[in-house]
């Protein structure tokens, strides 16, 4: 076994059982590109302010170079032994460059190190899962063009409620996902700070550059304190935290298609290209996809709640608690990934909304009571009074297994002398959807608007 890379006051090595537990390789291997970059803005800082050479800088840099080639060509892969991402570059950088390598490591600890990794790759992320916001919102704006007078039941408590615009219904998960990739953007300006140079928790001895380094990195500032730059981890919960939210959006669309899909609702059909069969049963075709996404939204709260949890009792600064937070972030990173493409996909080209299914519905149920309440209170009857006279309407209607349209003009008048024959008109769902007409409410003229709204927003970007 290789001698431990850290200080000569150990004797003997790691128990190897220690080590394998120890050791955050086997995950933080992934950080290795942004442990490069920042080391190698380290070194720059480092010659640049005359605490190494520009010689011995110049080597480190091309050093750590080659350590990245190596790697894209699958030529580094470090064992247990290394430890850790960190040690695993410094140890193959003194094989690469000799004894200069060893000076990388001056005016700096693994405890800036790693938050500068962590956050150089989350802000990666971010832009990547924006632009993945970004492609969804076009998707729905797509699908929702066509189907502004497309009518689909709205349900509250999911009995059905008002009819409203597809158009709209999809509008809402566009908007859901602006607020989605608002709050991306405004914690990307969190993560965006540089603790590097912080050292372990107190600064350091060295005439270091700090702004320097910060703006090589491409970060807004450094730190101010050196104890909160090393022990934050705000920003990751800050995103975990928005990972949930991008989930709990994905996931409720994903359920409204299983219910839509069912035979019960049968609003839309799956296509084969997204729906997969049963094992038994040759007549199934099953919503896996949505049924994931689902799924897959609790792992994401769950690294948010551990993360919550690891902080809360860490007193400062750094504490071996705070390696947990990588497996969290790389595993919530690519569950949103994953479940916002494989959503982007299935609703492009994997559901086709059933238009006599949907107008079946609409045309077939109480959808447009509220809107004879409005008739009569428009024609001055007060609108408690026309709600509870029609109540005893649909009663009535329930009773003698009609609907309100198949009531007979001297039906209606017997209710109430206001009614006149115009009142058929008011209560056929496609003009029930195009009255509500108040901003941001379903009437088409609204939704055409907001359409409107929208693509001139994402055209924007
Ligand atoms: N692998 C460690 C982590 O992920 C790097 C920092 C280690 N620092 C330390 N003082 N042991 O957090």
């Amino acid at each position: 076994t290789q001698p431990q890379p850290w200080s000569q006051r150990f004797e003997s090595a790691l128990h190897p059982a220690i080590a394998r537990f120890n050791a955050s390789i086997g995950f933080d291997i992934r950080l290795i590109e942004y442990d490069l970059t920042g080391s190698q803005a380290h070194a720059k800082m480092l010659a640049k302010t005359g605490i190494i050479s520009p010689e011995e800088g110049e080597r480190l840099i091309q050093g750590l170079e080659q350590i990245r080639q190596e790697y894209r060509q699958g030529r580094f892969s470090p064992g247990i032994d290394a430890e850790d991402v960190h040690f695993a570059v410094e140890r193959r950088l003194t094989e690469l460059v000799g004894d200069v390598g060893k000076k990388l490591h001056t005016a700096r600890s693994r405890n800036d190190q790693v938050g500068t990794d962590i956050r150089l790759y989350l802000r990666a992320e971010i832009d990547q899962i924006q632009q993945q916001l970004r492609q969804w919102q076009r998707t729905l704006l797509e699908v929702a063009t066509p189907h502004v007078e497309t009518l689909i039941p709205g349900y509250t408590h999911l009995q059905r409620a008002q009819p409203l615009s597809l158009a709209h219904h999809l509008l809402a998960y566009v908007e859901m996902a602006e607020r989605d990739w608002q709050r991306l953007a405004q914690l990307r300006q969190r993560v965006n700070v540089s603790p590097l140079g912080a050292g372990a928790l107190a600064g350091t001895t060295f005439p270091i550059d700090r702004h320097y380094s910060a703006q090589l990195l491409g970060f807004a500032e450094p730190y101010r304190n050196s104890l909160d730059a090393v022990s934050d981890r705000d920003f990751a919960i800050e995103f975990l935290c928005a990972a949930s939210l991008i989930m709990v959006h994905l996931s409720r669309l994903a359920e409204e298609v299983i219910l839509w899909a069912s035979e019960e609702f049968a609003f839309i059909q799956l296509t084969d290209t997204c729906a997969t069969g049963s094992s038994i049963m040759p007549q199934k075709k099953n919503p896996d996809v949505p049924e994931l996404v689902r799924g897959k939204t609790g792992r994401v709260f769950g690294h948010l709640q551990a993360l919550l949890v690891v902080m809360k009792g860490l007193p400062l600064a750094y504490n071996k608690d705070l390696q947990e937070d990588k497996e969290a972030i790389f595993d919530a990173v690519d569950t949103v990934t994953a479940c916002l493409e494989a959503m982007t996909i299935l609703m492009a080209q994997g559901i086709v909304f059933q238009p006599q299914r949907l107008a079946a519905a609409v045309n077939s149920d109480f959808a447009n009571a509220t809107d004879v309440a409005d008739y009569l209170a428009s024609k001055g009857v007060p609108f408690r009074e026309a709600y509870n006279l029609v109540g005893r309407v649909v009663k009535t209607c329930l009773e003698q297994g009609k609907f309100l349209k198949d009531l007979t003009l001297q039906e209606w008048q017997a209710l109430h002398p206001a009614f006149e024959n115009d009142i058929y008109e008011r209560i056929a769902p496609q003009q029930v959807v195009a009255a509500r007409n108040s901003y941001g409410g379903t009437g088409f003229a609204q939704v055409r608007m907001a359409l409107e709204e929208a693509r001139r927003r994402l055209n924007d970007f």
